[in-house]
């Protein structure tokens, strides 16, 4: 039979083209990670993620209000304290880089949403996400840990809270942690489904938070696992999330649309480092068109079902968005 449909009919002008185009990004989609530290007037562009800078307060504060001006609703904060040690006591510092930052943004800019990022790899002297005893991450000892780190954000101001560690329980310990000390409105969008990736390679330059040994196998997931992804985000929703995320994004696509299909809370998907620093590097060689690739991939993750998308790329994608 000669073709009757022709669905080449659809595609003959950009006009039809987005009358039918089933997805479609904005702003509203992204939250835009920034990276604070200490000291004054500080603005360190991070070598392995070109336009990524590591910021002073001060300096936090001016970036914070760009990336609202271009109407992106949110960003998440992650913190390098001027000092280390074994119980990674700068995470839950009141007086800390992160604590510092909330304040001065909501001071300044108190319609922008604040997440901050609730983990001990940037603050412990070993690197790792919990607590060290015997060359072990020990699990249930970091959970309180983690629960005074949350709350200290919300104490300073923050809207949301990302526990990033992957600690069995911890949504519950920081859900009840921040009930009791009177901050029941502030929501928790966990990193749930939160592989062992290699993709996070700039990022631990960008935040100095390499494992000083070992690495992050026996507490992140086995990327080859797909299956355990529903169980993760199962556990995290029943402890009390508001949010689910998926880390990294690119190459775990169909992690998302799992997720999406088997969850009705919001699905956020972090396009992580290493992802936007092969684009970047690919980009300045003249490899491929950056700007193409970027909508390309990121039109991708909201189609394979992310509703929010944590990404270097905001501020380039709002600029193109709003044009
Ligand atoms: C902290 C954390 C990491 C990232 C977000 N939170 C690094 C890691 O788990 O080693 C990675 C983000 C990125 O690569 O962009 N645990």
């Amino acid at each position: 039979m000669f073709p009757y449909q022709r669905p080449r009919r659809l595609r003959k002008t950009e006009a039809i083209r987005r009358m039918v185009r089933e997805t479609s990004l904005s702003p509203d989609d992204f939250i835009y990670p920034l990276f604070v530290t200490f000291g004054k007037n500080i603005r360190r562009e991070i070598k392995s993620m070109p336009g990524c800078f590591q910021e002073s307060v001060d300096r936090i504060v001016k970036h914070a209000k760009e990336v609202h001006s271009l109407g992106i609703p949110a960003v998440i904060l992650f913190g390098i304290p001027e000092e280390k040690d074994e119980s990674g006591s700068g995470a839950y510092d009141p007086d800390g880089v992160v604590q510092k930052a909330v304040k001065a943004i909501k001071d300044k800019i108190p319609e922008l949403c604040v997440i901050t990022d609730v983990c001990m790899c940037e603050y412990t002297s070993h690197g790792h996400c919990g607590i060290v005893e015997r060359g072990e991450v020990m699990n249930d000892p970091t959970l309180e840990l983690l629960a005074r780190e949350a709350v200290s954000h919300a104490k300073a101001g923050a809207d949301m809270v990302a526990p990033s560690d992957m600690m069995d329980g911890r949504v519950e310990a920081i859900r009840l942690a921040l009930d009791e000390e009177g901050f029941p409105e502030i929501s928790i969008m966990s990193y749930a489904v939160k592989y062992a990736s290699a993709f996070y390679g700039p990022f631990r330059e960008a935040a100095q938070s390499s494992p000083k040994s070992g690495d992050r196998y026996s507490y992140q997931m086995d990327p080859p696992n797909r299956r355990e992804a529903l169980r993760e985000a199962a556990l995290d929703i029943a402890e009390g999330a508001d949010i689910i995320m998926v880390k990294p994004a690119m190459s775990y696509l169909d992690i998302i649309s799992d997720i999406r299909e088997n969850c009705d809370l919001p699905v956020a998907a972090y396009n992580v480092s290493g992802e936007y620093s092969l684009i970047k590097a690919a980009g300045k060689l003249g490899w491929i068109d950056e700007k193409r690739v970027m909508m390309e991939v990121l039109t991708s993750i909201k189609r394979a079902g992310a509703d929010i998308i944590l990404t270097y790329f905001a501020k380039d994608a709002a600029r193109l968005l709003n044009r």
